[in-house]
């Protein structure tokens, strides 16, 4: 596989870790794969969680344990591959974390769960590369319009997530489950759009595709369609690299095709993960935040019938049973706690064994 420039940046071979939150993939995990010659991920949902002043000032909070983590992860990648951030245009703070993210030099910027029409100018000015996740070919062209007209800018390169994928996710309960929204049908959508895109903008914009890709071979199927690489979240967990508890590790080798479940996240957003105790508690009753800091724009505090940022940050620590466990439709593959390097060495040498 020869090596994929994006921008001025270079990945020796074309795998993103995708980003985790809260505190799944944070600089020790991004930095480990980064060093492998991918592109590691940090997550900045939530990203200040084990700050003193959290529940007091979250922003301020976000911004040191953000710096922190990217000094980590700059730290173990020693120059090599990229290292990203993903941040959710869904965030009440998205835009000042963006800008924040791009005077601390990050190599790029990557948001979904919703549409990131003003990235490209919370980027001016700075060489943070900007990469916008969709789940469909309309958001695209939306996307590409707006900033083509508004920044004269185009994306550094594309994510397109399938249903299949770990965490909230940009379809309806009906469409996650209907074979006419897999990710190939909605990449064959997409790339003779992308083709035609590359052709009149005379670059590359790599295209990568999310959501249930495991292993080298997958990887090398949608790379035969017209992709440029892949984005991989869940199989990222179990590394012994991976910056969340043991409890949430164990239970991701542990799960098994029955334990994973779609349901409804107080972001407005179907999400998949793990069924457990809190789970089905919180489809009968409601259970208010503690501590509200208004972190997501679509969440009414008043109505909402649980606080996903509190779910999930009691998973990360290891209270799984408590907590909100996202996970990919294919935890089901994942058997083992692994090295980032053993798990990327692997599907490299699929990569090149598969047709
Ligand atoms: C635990 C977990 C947390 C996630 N958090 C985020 C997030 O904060 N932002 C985001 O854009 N995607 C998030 N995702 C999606 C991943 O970045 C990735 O695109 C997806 O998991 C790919 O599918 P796979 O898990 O089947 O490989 C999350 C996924 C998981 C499993």
């Amino acid at each position: 596989m020869q090596e994929l420039k994006i921008g001025d940046k270079v990945l020796d071979f074309p795998l993103i870790q995708g980003g985790m939150g809260i505190g799944v993939s944070l600089g020790r995990l991004a930095g480990t794969v980064a060093r492998e010659g991918c592109m590691g991920v940090i997550s900045m949902v939530g990203i200040g969680y084990r700050e003193e002043n959290y529940y007091k000032d979250d922003l301020a909070a976000n911004k040191e344990a953000f710096r922190k983590e990217l000094a980590k992860a700059r730290e173990i990648a020693k120059g090599k591959g990229i290292i990203a951030v993903n941040i959710m245009a869904a965030l009440t703070d998205y835009k000042e974390m963006a800008v924040f993210a791009a005077k601390e030099k990050v190599d790029a910027i990557i948001s979904g769960a919703g549409l990131p029409l003003d990235l490209p100018k919370l980027v001016e000015g700075t060489e943070t590369l900007i990469a916008p996740i969709v789940s469909n070919k309309r958001a695209l062209e939306l996307i590409i319009r707006t900033w083509e007209k508004r920044y004269h800018r185009a994306p550094d390169f594309i994510v397109v997530e399938g249903p299949d994928a770990g965490g909230h996710l940009g379809f309806k309960e009906e469409e996650a489950e209907d074979p006419k929204f897999k990710l190939k049908e909605i990449l064959r959508d997409i790339i003779p759009f992308h083709k035609e895109l590359q052709a009149k903008l005379g670059k590359r914009i790599p295209l990568f595709g999310a959501g249930s890709i495991f292993d080298g071979c997958e990887l090398k199927e949608i790379v035969n369609m017209g992709c440029d690489g892949a984005q991989i979240g869940s199989r990222f967990i179990a590394t012994e690299e991976c910056d969340v508890s043991q409890e949430f590790k164990d239970l991701i080798v542990k799960s098994r095709e029955e334990d994973v479940e779609l349901f409804m996240s107080p972001v407005g957003m179907i999400a998949r993960g793990i069924r457990n105790e809190f789970i089905d508690r919180v489809k009968g009753e409601r259970v208010p935040s503690k501590h509200c800091i208004d972190c997501l724009k679509p969440c009414n505090p008043a109505t909402t019938k649980y606080c996903i940022s509190d779910a999930l940050t009691r998973s990360v620590q290891g209270d799984v049973e408590n907590g909100v466990v996202f996970c990919g439709s294919n935890v089901d593959r994942i058997d083992s706690i692994r090295t980032v390097k053993e798990v990327i060495d692997e599907i490299k040498e699929e990569f090149e064994a598969c047709e």
